[in-house]
């Protein structure tokens, strides 16, 4: 072999590199031509046979062979998209700020309910959810009130179309579908399907047709909660409402309890708290009274314990429901029940 085979191996290579196409074919050529038996290796392989004045000579051509091949492999490597991840990371700026991931947050009435709950929770109750059409047996009937009260009215309550189900043994004829009014429809649900003792809270939507304005809404969350069972009193709706009242609202605010009605519960009673912007000194959110309604309650009415199959001889209970969006404005000073709904980012973020 001499230089003119050199001439020779680097014009081949030429040629062969040009005919790859596949990072395959590349590796398949780089062993033929730089492998440790290759094409290059064998002709550095024969410089110590060479005589002694061609050496140095030959020895630089296959030199620049071997440089000139890794060149055009490497050129050729680029061409095929086979850059190494070295080189690719060799681009990388970690002096480059961050894309920021915008993580969202709960909506704040998402964040009070759950706030909520944890505390009944805490307290023994479990979370039950129930559907939001209901049936006029499980919104009503089923809690004592009578065919005539103004709230079965369709100006108070959503009517859906007549209803399939044969499972409700209401003594009306009507069996109509509604969306429901209140959350207390979950004490049927879960009283006919559980016996006591029961302890449970009740988060969701509810639905009345009001007209739209800073204090109401067609839709809008209320919390229920109920506990049955053998020897439960007034004393203990008590204690559990004043121990929620000072997780939410803190430990120096004051309950006061007024009588009241409701079909579903007897006695009755409506939960007021001391105002919490004037400690009970008399304000214009509390319209100088000092104290802020915040829910219904009341010992679970025989009635009711009838509908479900309890014996109320044996079993007492007591419930109580409220309003979420009434309980979140109080808390946070918030003055328009409608800024919950619009989904203004402005007002979302501070919470
Ligand atoms: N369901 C009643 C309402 O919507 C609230 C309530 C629940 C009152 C349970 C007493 C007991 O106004």
């Amino acid at each position: 072999m001499s230089s003119v085979d050199i001439e020779a191996i680097k014009n081949q290579l030429g040629l062969e590199i040009n005919a790859v196409n596949s990072s395959q074919g590349l590796e398949e050529l780089r062993i033929k031509y730089l492998g440790r038996k290759g094409l290059i290796s064998q002709l550095t392989g024969m410089i110590p046979g060479l005589p002694q004045e061609e050496r140095a000579a030959f020895g630089q051509k296959a030199n620049a062979l071997k440089n000139k091949t890794l060149s055009l492999i490497e050129e050729k490597q680029r061409s095929l998209g086979q850059v190494s991840a070295v080189e690719e990371f060799s681009g990388l700026d970690i002096g480059l700020p961050a894309i920021v991931q915008d993580l969202g947050r709960l909506h704040p009435l998402t964040q009070i309910i759950d706030e909520i709950c944890a505390v009944f929770v805490r307290l023994g109750f479990s979370v039950v959810e129930g559907p939001e059409i209901e049936t006029e047996y499980n919104n009503f009937t089923g809690l004592n009130i009578p065919l005539e009260h103004p709230s079965r009215d369709a100006f108070d309550t959503f009517y859906l179309k007549p209803s399939n189900n044969t499972n409700d043994q209401r003594p009306t004829t009507s069996d109509r579908l509604l969306l429901r009014s209140h959350t207390s429809p979950v004490q049927i649900r879960a009283m006919k399907s559980q016996k006591p003792p029961l302890a449970v809270v009740v988060p969701g939507r509810v639905y009345r047709p009001d007209a739209v304005d800073a204090s109401h809404s067609f839709m809008f969350h209320q919390i229920e909660g109920f506990m049955v069972d053998k020897g439960i009193r007034f004393s203990d709706l008590k204690g559990v409402l004043e121990a929620f009242a000072k997780a939410v609202f803190g430990e120096d605010i004051k309950m006061r309890f007024r009588p009241h009605f409701f079909p579903f519960t007897e006695p009755s009673a409506e939960v007021d708290i001391s105002c919490i912007i004037c400690k009970g000194k008399g304000c214009s959110v509390c319209g100088r009274k000092g104290w802020l309604e915040v829910l219904g309650a009341g010992m679970i009415h025989p009635n009711v314990f009838k509908h479900v199959g309890y014996n109320a001889r044996e079993y007492t209970g007591f419930a109580f429901g409220m309003g979420v969006e009434r309980i979140a404005m109080l808390k946070y000073g918030i003055n328009d029940i409608r800024l919950f709904f619009e989904n203004d980012l402005r007002f979302l973020r501070q919470f």
